[in-house]
């Protein structure tokens, strides 16, 4: 099998995996994220955990056809529910609603250490995701936009800090982005786009969709 050559989204997410972590993939689906950063040296081993037994086992295929079976354990799991504490470091949850994401990450109590971390990817509800990460102490480190296959979206890196508080919507769309690259201010347009909808049937949100303007704007 020649290396895989990670695209868009999951290339992102595997940028922000810490060199030298036992990664724990969730929803790994072909298993092509564990693959990648196991080839290219970026991490010495990785669990590929999918609550679904077919993609597991077509993850399992891919994997002993990369010669990395004895590197790359995969497990049937409901999120991290079969995951310990001391078997990973950097935890992966992508290509799930946001709102799914926030429900694995609220059964997983051990998350709150601040020496793990989570790299997220959401398909949609992004918002819903950072204020729920928030509200429960935890914070972005790192967040970009990317163009995937006709469309934008966004991965953060967030760990624990313990630090509960509540955020506004403004807060909650923009999270640690910055409008500083054509794939970040594609993504907060995309946003602003719906917010623009939701503003008609709601008009308490017209005020998000000032601020976010008067970024995008600032930023040209
Ligand atoms: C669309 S695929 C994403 C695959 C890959 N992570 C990516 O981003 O390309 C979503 C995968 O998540 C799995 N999944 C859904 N809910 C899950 C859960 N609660 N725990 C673990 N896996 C889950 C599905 O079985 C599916 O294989």
């Amino acid at each position: 099998m020649k290396p895989l050559n990670l695209k868009g989204r999951l290339s992102l997410c595997a940028e922000y995996v810490r060199e030298g972590s036992r990664l724990a993939d969730i929803g790994t689906d072909h298993g092509y994220l564990p693959i990648a950063l196991c080839q290219s040296g970026i991490i010495p081993s990785a669990l590929a955990c999918d609550i679904n037994p077919l993609p597991l086992r077509s993850a399992e295929k891919n994997i002993a056809d990369a010669g990395l079976s004895d590197r790359i354990k995969t497990r049937l799991s409901d999120g991290l529910r079969e995951v310990g504490e001391d078997e990973v470091d950097d935890v992966v949850i992508a290509g799930m609603g946001g709102e799914l994401i926030a429900r694995i990450i609220d059964g997983c109590e051990w998350l709150k250490n601040a020496d793990k971390r989570l790299i997220l990817q959401p398909m949609t509800r992004h918002d819903v995701l950072v204020g729920r990460l928030y509200e429960n102490g935890f914070m972005i480190e790192e967040q970009a936009g990317v163009f995937d296959s006709g469309k934008y979206y966004t991965v953060m890196r967030v760990c624990y800090n313990g630090q509960a508080k509540k955020c506004d919507t403004y807060e909650a769309v923009v999270g640690r982005l910055n409008p500083d690259s054509e794939a970040s201010i594609g993504f907060l347009t995309k946003c602003l786009n719906q917010l623009r909808k939701q503003s008609i049937g709601t008009p308490s949100l017209s005020e998000t969709v000032t601020r976010l303007e008067e970024l995008l704007r600032e930023n040209q």
